[in-house]
């Protein structure tokens, strides 16, 4: 049966919040950024849907792929009686199988944390209709969130947190590490951290997958500073940049940009900032790094974590590793 759909509201300062991060990344040098948890407000979501049904985007089908077959074995391996609490719904459809294979058992907590609202919605749809399940959306930063729900779990519940998608590749590797270890703080012993990762493959197949031939994954890019416009009075002229997207073999990772044809200046009001770009500079709007299954072990073990297990998609190249707290 369906449960009634709870949530804890954001904050309302997001979009001050959202203001100063643009105001600081649009002043930074030499390189210009935009935070790329800004990509998914309600455009953005939707297209990033369409980008993992593009069929040069194998990030997502591997890991449906991956889980479809192993959701049962993966359940097997966790603790019992868990509480979910998912880093980044998404729509939540990676997510069933996972939620299907623990409800089956018992009665489940599910905790999507996600600080776009319109995922959040997304994901209940997805998923609420799950025997068993009870639905608690968190619409957070994702540690702001995870505190909220390590807090509030049943007194004998442990934890298991989903950080699917291979969203930790947005994170440089240090901050990939501070951050795991970050989330670690927040759990006991004995409770997981389920991490799937891309994993690295040939340079113009990353390529691709990022630079779609029919230019959804450009939309996505630009609908950044469209939605700057839009929540903060902007004025950059959208059709004076394109998408660029490019590999960096130092920092084994995908970098989005967007690149200005001409020079051009423009204005945020609620940001109270005028920005100039010369012609062929970027900013810099997402990084997806990209790892090998073998590096996992090292990674959790810096964290505080033991990395149990992993399953490995080879058709595309995808790993998912079971973390457990230690
Ligand atoms: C959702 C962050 C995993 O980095 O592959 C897809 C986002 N950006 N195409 C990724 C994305 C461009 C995606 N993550």
């Amino acid at each position: 049966m369906t449960q009634p759909a709870l949530s804890h509201d954001a904050s309302p300062d997001l979009r001050s919040t959202f203001a100063a991060e643009v105001r600081a990344g649009l002043t930074h040098t030499p390189q210009k950024e935009l935070p790329s948890k800004y990509l998914y407000d309600e455009v953005g979501s939707a297209l990033f849907e369409v980008i993992t049904v593009l069929p040069e985007y194998g990030v997502t089908r591997a890991e449906e792929r991956l889980l479809a077959k192993h959701a049962a074995e993966i359940v097997e391996h966790l603790p019992h009686d868990v509480t979910v609490a998912e880093l980044g719904s998404g729509s939540g459809r990676k997510t069933r199988r996972i939620l299907e294979a623990l409800c089956k058992k018992r009665p489940t907590s599910y905790c999507p944390i996600e600080i776009s609202r319109s995922a959040l919605q997304l994901c209940r749809r997805e998923l609420g209709d799950i025997e068993r399940i009870s639905i608690v959306g968190y619409e957070r930063d994702y540690l702001a969130g995870l505190a909220e729900v390590s807090k509030q779990r049943a007194a004998d519940d442990r934890l298991l947190v989903l950080f699917l998608g291979s969203t930790i590749g947005n994170f440089g590797r240090l901050a990939a590490t501070r951050f795991l270890r970050e989330i670690r703080t927040m759990l006991a012993p004995g409770d997981a951290l389920l991490l799937g990762t891309d994993l690295i493959k040939p340079t113009p197949v990353l390529v691709a997958a990022y630079d779609d031939s029919i230019g959804v994954t450009a939309s996505f890019n630009l609908n950044l500073l469209a939605r700057v416009n839009r929540e903060l009075d902007g004025d950059f002229p959208l059709d004076a940049f394109e998408h660029v997207a490019r590999f960096n073999p130092d920092a084994r990772s995908i970098e989005m940009h967007l690149r200005a044809k001409r020079d051009l200046t423009a204005h945020v009001g609620a940001a109270q900032l005028t920005v100039s770009l010369r012609q062929g500079e970027t900013i810099w709007t997402e990084s997806s790094h990209k790892y090998r299954a073998e590096e996992m072990p090292a990674i959790a073990d810096g964290a505080g974590f033991v990395c149990s297990h992993q399953w490995i998609e080879e058709e595309w190249g995808f790993a998912e590793s079971l973390l457990v707290a230690r």
